[in-house]
């Protein structure tokens, strides 16, 4: 059984276990209301406010995107889609610490590679409230974003439509582009048989590969006509990638907003919704433990890019492969060498592995690592991740300097180190930003495809 297969469902007692840390009557002791006081007077100071849930979407794009969402038509070799990678019952990801693209089959940790098939680059990124107003920063290394005011970046650059409604909705141009991910390799036949049209592009043929992808959802008449219905006006020529995109945002925003957590009750003033370890555990979050310095507001992230020194294991990225430099190759600054966007701690802990590269099979390590770095790097196991990436982590004493050497000084805890209690406290609190409704997201699934293809992986 691989190490991601038990971790699924450890994480997922855990969720349930989490999901009722409110309800056991923990919250009702003596010492509550002075806890509450403290807690709600760091929430103020540090500006801790409840989070706006995004406008009801359009039901008719909702069911279009979900589709959509799920459709290998949009594929070159019709064999992926979206849901491959963020699946309803992978926490919204796919439980792997890289996720292996084109051309590998099954799902989650039963995925395996075919004859050509790659790891991506980086850990599959969860996408629960992406749709949230304010959430202009997307990938690892923030290397696509924006909204309607400040317009949109992507590696298309200038090729980058423009008229999308946010962030969530330009990201869709991304991984229907790359050989690797969606679009297939030159000389290798789709599922049915028939050659890929798309194949032999190159990954930056943009805009001469969308028009191909649309054109694959609108040869299915039950696509085209849903088109043109959820955008009145347009006719057939009008169809755009664009359209494609808003669709599936719409769908992401309906089904993977998780914003009716423990923590976001007790934002609302529902001081029961916390179990007393979840408001020590809050406190020390968003105050000892510097955790909110980083990790800031009710989402848990402050869209900026920081170095904790996460172990380097797995494939690394470009260039510097077996390294990653993260946030650098966008920039190309040394200083940002080592550097992710800082992630959202929603549902957390649905959607291991952790971190850019998956290196934390558990989620307790994941936070342990970030009280004592130089500890866990010297201590790294890489039997962790998947089997392939086995002896991987670059262990040398060069690279912890490296990594250490521009560790952000962000990350301490004032005064005395955390005690295990402390810890697990912390814990406590992270269980308490999971929403017990995502816990079981099945009814996602579609029960067929207008393009008749496998529902599968
Ligand atoms: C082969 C697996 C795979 C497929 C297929 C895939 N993704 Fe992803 N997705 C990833 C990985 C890996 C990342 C993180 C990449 C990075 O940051 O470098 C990611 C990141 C994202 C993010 C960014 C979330 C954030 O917080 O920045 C969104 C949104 C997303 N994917 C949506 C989609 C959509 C929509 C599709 C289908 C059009 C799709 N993905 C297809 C693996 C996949
Ligand atoms: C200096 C900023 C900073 C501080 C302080 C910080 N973190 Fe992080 N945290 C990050 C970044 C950046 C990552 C992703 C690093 C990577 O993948 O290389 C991360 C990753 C994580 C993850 C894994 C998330 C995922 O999606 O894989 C968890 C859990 C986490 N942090 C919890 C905590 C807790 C708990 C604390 C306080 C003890 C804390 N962090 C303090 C910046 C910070």
């Amino acid at each position: 059984m691989s190490a991601s297969r038990v971790l699924l469902g450890v994480v997922t007692s855990v969720a349930l276990l989490g999901a009722c840390g409110g309800e056991n009557g923990e919250g009702t002791g003596p010492i509550a209301p002075a806890l509450d006081q403290e807690l709600t007077a760091l929430l103020e100071a540090e500006g801790v406010k409840p989070v706006e849930k995004p406008a009801a979407q359009d039901p008719g794009l909702v069911e279009l995107g979900q589709l959509l969402f799920f459709e290998k038509e949009l594929s070159g070799r019709r064999n992926i889609a979206c849901s491959t990678c963020h699946h309803p019952m992978l926490g919204s990801a796919d439980g792997q610490s890289q996720s292996r693209g084109q051309g590998a089959t099954g799902l989650g940790p039963q995925r395996v590679h075919g004859d050509k098939s790659l790891f991506l680059a980086r850990n599959t990124l969860s996408i629960w409230n992406r749709g949230v107003k304010g959430w202009d920063t997307m990938f690892w290394d923030g290397r696509l974003g924006g909204n309607p005011t400040d317009g949109y970046i992507s590696p298309a650059g200038d090729a980058t439509p423009q008229d999308f409604s946010n962030a969530l909705a330009a990201f869709f141009i991304i991984p229907i582009t790359p050989d690797e991910e969606m679009r297939g390799f030159p000389g290798e036949l789709d599922v049915k048989g028939n050659a890929n049209e798309m194949a032999d592009l190159t990954n930056d043929d943009f805009a001469k590969i969308w028009p191909l992808v649309v054109a694959r959802a609108m040869a299915v008449p039950f696509y085209k006509d849903a088109l043109l219905a959820a955008f009145p006006g347009k006719t057939e020529a009008d169809i755009n990638v664009v359209h494609l995109a808003e669709a599936t945002a719409a769908f992401m925003t309906d089904a993977f907003t998780a914003l009716d957590t423990p923590f976001d009750r007790y934002l609302a003033g529902n001081h029961g919704a916390l179990s007393d370890a979840q408001k020590r555990g809050a406190l020390l979050f968003y105050g000892r433990a510097n955790c909110g310095s980083c990790h800031s507001g009710a989402l848990q992230t402050d869209f900026g890019f920081h170095n904790i020194a996460a172990p380097q294991v797995g494939t690394g990225k470009g260039d510097e492969a077996p390294l990653d430099y993260g946030r650098g190759r966008i920039t190309l600054k040394e200083e940002d060498r080592f550097k992710f966007r800082t992630p959202s701690l929603r549902n957390i802990e649905l959607e291991g592995p952790w971190m850019h590269n998956g290196a934390y099979a558990n989620l307790e390590d994941t936070v342990r690592h970030h009280l004592d770095p130089e500890a866990y790097l010297k201590a790294y196991d890489d039997k962790q991740v998947e089997p392939e990436l086995w002896g991987t982590y670059q262990s040398s004493e060069e690279t912890r300097k490296l990594l250490l050497g521009s560790l952000d000084p962000l990350l301490k805890v004032e005064g005395a180190r955390l005690t295990d209690a402390e810890v697990s406290d912390l814990m406590a609190f992270l269980s308490a930003l999971t929403d017990p409704a995502t816990l079981n997201q099945l009814y996602l699934i579609p029960d067929s495809l207008p393009s008749g293809l496998s529902l599968d992986d």
